[in-house]
């Protein structure tokens, strides 16, 4: 099946009322990467961990770049939907949920794109050290997600104005947006964890099905 073809890991959740993971890493990554970050964070959950299929040099990566930075823009487009129709060939087969993305660098920029451009695929997004993926995005309605964004304040790769805009541009489509600077560079904390786990808890309440509330308190 095309919709199933890019590698990825999938390992199932205790609690299967919650919405999955998807694991999206940064250039030069794999499925593996963020499985123990992802587990760190949401230990009941399903995860799924995609690995890119654009190869820079041999490293892995979810869009072609035309230098660091720059991205070329038609390639994240497709690469964007691409990988929103395995999500939902992968939804049907291991049958989950639209899941939260997190994802980190690269991987952090394709769900944004994913974002932007299928809104449908995703519930919401963990984006760690994200930049803007297109210069123009498209109008897109993002009523009801919710977005948490970890930026550096030294990062050498995302200028703080380039992740500042991303917000606005999510916030204005209407998503929940959560935009914290930490005092790190590009490279992930233990803050990006404590945040992602927390932001992550909060979002529980709106996950449950009516009525299951019982079930848990
Ligand atoms: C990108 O190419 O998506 C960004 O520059 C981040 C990265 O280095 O992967």
């Amino acid at each position: 099946m095309t919709q199933l073809s890019f590698i990825h890991r999938f390992e199932s959740g205790a609690r299967r009322e919650l919405a999955p993971l998807l694991l999206l890493h940064g250039t030069g990554g794999d499925e593996n990467d963020l499985i123990p970050l992802g587990r760190a964070i949401a230990p009941d959950r399903a995860l799924l961990s995609v690995r890119g299929k654009v190869l820079e040099r041999g490293a892995p990566r979810f869009f072609r770049r035309l230098a660091e930075g720059v991205f070329d823009e038609s390639d994240v487009v497709r690469r964007a939907h691409e990988l929103a129709d395995f999500v939902e060939a992968a939804r049907k087969k291991y049958g989950i949920a639209e899941p939260i993305a997190l994802g980190y660098s690269n991987g952090a920029n394709i769900s944004a794109a994913m974002l932007m451009l299928r809104p449908q695929a995703l519930r919401g997004a963990i984006l760690l050290r994200a930049m803007a993926p297109l210069a123009k995005p498209p109008q897109t309605d993002l009523a009801g997600k919710s977005i948490l964004l970890l930026s550096g304040a030294h990062d050498p790769i995302v200028p703080p104005d380039n992740s500042e805009g991303l917000a606005d541009t999510l916030s204005g489509s209407g998503a929940r947006v959560e935009r914290r600077v930490l005092p790190v560079g590009h490279q992930l904390s233990q803050l990006d964890a404590t945040l992602s786990r927390q932001w992550l808890s909060e979002q529980i309440v709106s996950e449950r099905p009516s009525g299951s509330e019982a079930a848990h308190a």
